[in-house]
Formats: structure tokens, sequence, C-alpha cells
């Protein structure tokens, strides 16, 4: 799946834009306050009907305008080409259409890609609490095999019913029925974390491999720590049973999956606690590519990597490798003040942006 064109209208700064992206490297440059990060965001934004930056979307709207558009067409590896759209207004439902038809959400709609982002200012995800990296764990777990959100689904929907029973519990209801839920529910369980451990099992690797390669000093480690340690459903049951008082006391379930982390730790220590912001930074960018290459194995498609500001944090020989180990893979946007920060940003078969002043000038054609 590639992404040929993107075209904005009323996004950020940009009143009107409309670029080609190539088959591999594309480089925004620009100064500071230039609208690289918006160019990335709307990219993003046309990609997934989501902003990669804010979850208060009036906020992408251009300053005085009423409404804002993105579209994406791409090409898929039959060679089909598709168009995506999305419209924002605020007040309203969001449109969202392919190829001309509306969808409710872009998320599992044929004819998008996956796309992976990293965003500096955007730590959360390292700094952040467990919640955030078991979504993006689950998330990543779709990913490389979509039949298994439902997974996911279903462990929430039977998480939900015994949180409610606990409730009921709790008002002197009778505890005949908790065992089938918690067997229901431990059922899920199990199949959730051995959806993430194989999932982390695929990256993992790779995530110390990168770490190191991009200059984060010590050993790097991705660990998947699962609340429970429980080998059958029974067990997890059994565990389940034994923590029924102090549950029914709290109302809701205090352990199971829901309560996992994923860990990305530096010479056994958590980063999340002990890592400096760079650091950080580097554990998530090697995240990132280690799950892009772990989905472009598993699905014979990389996700659209798009990369804001990273140069400037890396010296020029771990640029140099950076830039090898994403555009050996597919397709890549990278945001940057200093097109001298991008080791063969121009070289042919690149194509380069030029940002300035809420307009973007396409300065290399797309191949
Ligand atoms: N909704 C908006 N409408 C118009 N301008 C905006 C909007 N949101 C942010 N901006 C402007 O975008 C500029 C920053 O653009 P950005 O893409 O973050 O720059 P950079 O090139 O440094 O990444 C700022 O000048 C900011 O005022
Ligand atoms: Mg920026």
């Amino acid at each position: 799946m590639l992404v040929r064109r993107l075209r904005v209208r009323d996004f950020r700064t940009y009143a009107a834009a409309d670029v080609r992206l190539g088959p591999g490297l594309t480089v925004a440059h620009g100064r500071n306050g230039a609208g690289k990060t918006n160019l990335l965001e709307a990219l993003y934004f046309g990609c997934t009907a989501r902003s990669c930056r804010t979850s208060n979307e009036r906020e992408v709207l251009r300053f005085g305008a009423e409404a804002c558009r993105v579209e994406v067409s791409t090409r898929d590896d039959s060679g089909y080409e598709h168009e995506l759209f999305v419209g924002f207004q605020p007040g309203q439902d969001k449109r969202i259409r392919v190829d001309g038809a509306p969808v409710e959400r872009l998320l599992d709609a044929p004819g998008r890609p996956l796309v992976s982002v990293f965003l500096p200012e955007r730590l959360e995800l390292v700094k952040g609490p467990p919640a955030l990296r078991r979504s993006h764990l689950d998330a990543l777990v779709t990913g490389l095999w979509p039949t298994r959100a439902q997974t996911r689904r279903q462990y929430s929907a039977a998480l939900g019913q015994r949180n409610a029973l606990l409730g009921r519990l709790r008002n002197g209801g009778s505890r005949a029925s908790v065992a089938a839920w918690d067997l229901e529910l431990a059922r899920h369980g199990i199949a959730l974390r051995d959806d993430r451990a194989r999932a982390v099992a695929m990256i993992a690797d790779r995530f110390a491999l990168v770490a190191g390669e991009l200059g984060l000093e010590g050993e790097a480690v991705l660990r998947y720590k699962p609340r429970s340690t429980a080998s059958t459903p029974e067990e997890l049951a059994a565990e389940l049973a034994e923590r029924l008082d102090s549950d029914v006391d709290r109302g809701f379930t205090q352990h199971g999956p829901h309560r996992d982390e994923l860990a990305l730790q530096r010479d056994g220590r958590e980063l999340r606690v002990y890592g400096s912001q760079g650091e950080q930074r580097l554990g998530l960018l090697a995240l990132l590519l280690a799950e892009r290459e772990a989905l472009a194995e598993e699905r014979g498609a990389p996700p659209l990597l798009l990369l804001d500001d990273v140069m400037s944090e890396l010296d020029a020989d771990r640029r140099g490798l950076l830039v090898a180990r994403v555009t050996a893979l597919g397709q890549c946007l990278v945001t940057t003040t200093d097109l001298g920060h991008v080791p063969g940003g121009d070289a042919p078969g690149v194509t380069r942006l030029a940002v300035a002043g809420g307009e973007v000038l396409q300065e290399v054609e797309a191949a």
C-alpha cells in the first residue's frame, strides 16, 4: 500500500495544499513554525481520521475556517487506486469516505495504509500510565493479525460484565453465577495475554538492536509483564475467585490482563521512571521501528512511517543508520529544519517538500 497524494483544505496553517509522496523517503523541510508538523499531522488525519497531536479536533481547523478536509490517494498492492476522504466540521459527525462510499471509521477500511508516527513532544507512550502501552500493544496485535482484534473486544466486554456483577454483589446479590463469569473472562484473558506475548516476542530482539544502533546506551529490553502467570483459563479463574471479596469491596476487577504492563527498560530500569527525555525518545523510536519491521514481515506491508523532527537529536552516524533502516522497508515522511540533517536527503528518488508560510512547495516530483 502506497500513499501517493495528499490534499488538504483549511487544516492548521494550510488553506490548501496538494503534495505527492514518493515510494520511499519524503523529506519535508523548513524553519521552525513553518508548518512541517502540521503537514505530517494532516497526512495522519487523512489516513486514520484522527489527529496524532490532540484529542481536541477543533484545534486542527485553520483559524477562522468553518470546516476542514483531508484527502489521501493510495495505491494498493494489486495496483488499484483508492481515495480516502475525511471531512470535519465542529459540532457535526466527521464525514469519512473510502472510494466515495461513506464509512464509519478508517481503522479497518481497505485502502488505508497502516501508519506509525513519532512525535518528539508526545512521549506519553513511554512516560505515561501502563494503559497507554497496553492499548498500543493491542493495536500492534490487531495490525499483525487483524482477526485477533476480537480478543481484546471480548475481554473488555466480559470485564465490563464482571464489574457490573461486582456492583450487584455489593448490594447483596447472589454469588452463584460468579464462577461461570470468571471462567468466561479468564478464557478471553488468557487469549489476550497470549496474543500480546506473541507480538512482543516478535519485536523484542529488534527493539534491543535498533535501540543500540540509535545510540541508547546500556542494555535495552522490551518486556511484557502480564499480571497473571496462570497457564490455563481455570487457573486464572481461580486467581480471580481468590480476589473476589476484595474486588467486591473495591467495586472492580483488580486482576487480569487489563492490568498488564509493557515495560521499556534500560539496564534493568524502566525508561518511564528513570529515562532521560533523550533516552525515552530513543526508546520510543526503537519501539516504533521494531514494530514496523515486524508488521512488514507478517503482513508484507510496512506501515507508512511519520517521523517528526528526529534528526536533530541524533549524531551524523545515527542519522545515516536511521535513514537506511527506515527507507529499506517502505514509505517514510521525515520532517527536519535542516535538509543537511537527512543523509541522502538530496539523492535521486527522494521526494522533497519545502514548507514555508503555510504553503508546501513540491521541490522534487515524486517518482
Ligand atoms: N488551527 C490552526 N490554524 C492556523 N494556524 C495554526 C493552527 N494550529 C497551529 N497553527 C500554527 O502552526 C504553526 C506551527 O506549525 P508546525 O507545523 O507545528 O511548525 P513546524 O514546522 O515547526 O513543525 C504555528 O505558527 C501555529 O500558530
Ligand atoms: Mg514541528
